[in-house]
């Protein structure tokens, strides 16, 4: 199979009511392990790319190593930036091969934000590659700023119906709550299922993502402190609720922080536990496990994307 864009596998997601899960990847080990669960569960995935993940590893080395998942797997497999923060940057994965982009502008006004999406649809568009379009402002308490409180934070449904509209894009990231990194909530999990809602009922047939989506899972991040790590009170966003949000509407679900907590715990575990331990695939090769076994419980038994390739 070669590289697909996001359009299939997100018309199947809203008719059957599921998520699809988009990795973040930065070297070959989170490919292998991501593209491995997914092919076991016979799930379409999508690996996805951030500028600062390109600087770490070149956009040569992240196109080759998954143009080789692709050969090794059958499954749908999409690749895509994320929060592409200008036109050149989503322009030169475009022009990489890369069949899905994200322009992040959501830091600008509305009409900015518009008129910067537009451009990146207008040139993508004429690529055969798709667009991830942002409104609204993921806030957390990593920006102190309790959400919650701040109904301006939230995407106002009426705007994402305009937005879509005068855009174009293809998939739109919206703001009910989440928030990247593993500092997600100061008191309760809570998300604005209602605002999630109203979306769906503007604009039925435009994909929904869901950024900020880590559970930051207590296993992995006990097993972190337990072995010199200092990450304490992190929390996350509850299965429950990623479930729920992949049932009413989400079409995307994005995950980067349990995978960086999976190889964290493990690269961990075995410096304390074989400190005689020099060789790197003795360490990584454990933590490619762990991520591998991660995706596969989210593509399981959460996103419910299992079988659906
Ligand atoms: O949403 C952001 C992702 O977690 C990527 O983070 O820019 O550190 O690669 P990064
Ligand atoms: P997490 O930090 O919750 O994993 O979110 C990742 C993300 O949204 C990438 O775009
Ligand atoms: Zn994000």
């Amino acid at each position: 199979m070669s590289l697909v864009t996001t359009k299939e596998m997100f018309e199947k997601s809203m008719k059957e009511h599921y998520a699809i899960g988009a990795f973040n990847i930065n070297n070959m080990e989170f490919i292998q392990a991501i593209t491995e669960a997914a092919n076991e569960a016979k799930s379409p995935v999508i690996l996805q790319v951030s500028s600062s993940a390109i600087k770490y590893a070149g956009i040569k080395y992240l196109t080759k190593m998954v143009e080789a998942a692709v050969e090794e797997t059958d499954i749908p497999i999409a690749l895509h930036l994320d929060h592409g923060p200008d036109f050149e940057t989503c322009k030169m994965c475009i022009d990489n091969g890369f069949t899905s982009v994200m322009i992040d502008a959501s830091k600008y006004d509305f009409e900015e934000n518009v008129r910067i999406t537009k451009e990146v649809v207008d040139y993508a568009h004429s690529h055969g590659v798709v667009v991830e379009a942002e409104l609204g402002t993921l806030a957390g308490v990593e920006d102190e700023v309790n959400v919650a409180d701040d109904d301006a934070k939230y995407t106002n449904p009426e705007q994402a119906k305009e937005f879509v509209e005068r855009t174009g894009c293809d998939s739109l990231a919206i703001a009910i709550g989440t928030s990247h990194g593993a500092y997600k909530f100061k008191g309760d999990a809570k998300l604005r299922f209602d605002i999630l809602a109203k979306v769906k009922e503007l604009i039925p047939n435009t994909p929904i993502v869901l950024h900020g989506a880590s559970s930051v899972i207590p296993r992995l991040v006990d097993m972190c402190n337990e072995n010199g790590g200092d990450i304490p009170g992190a929390k996350g966003c509850p299965n429950e609720m990623l479930k729920k949000a992949g049932e009413e509407g989400v079409s995307k679900i994005n995950v980067d922080t349990d995978l960086r907590l999976a190889m964290t715990a493990q690269v961990r575990r075995v410096f304390k536990e074989e400190p005689s331990v020099f060789d790197p695939r003795k360490y990584l090769g454990a933590a490619r496990k762990e991520i591998k076994e991660t995706v596969a419980d989210k593509i399981n038994n959460v996103f419910c994307s299992a079988g659906k390739a």
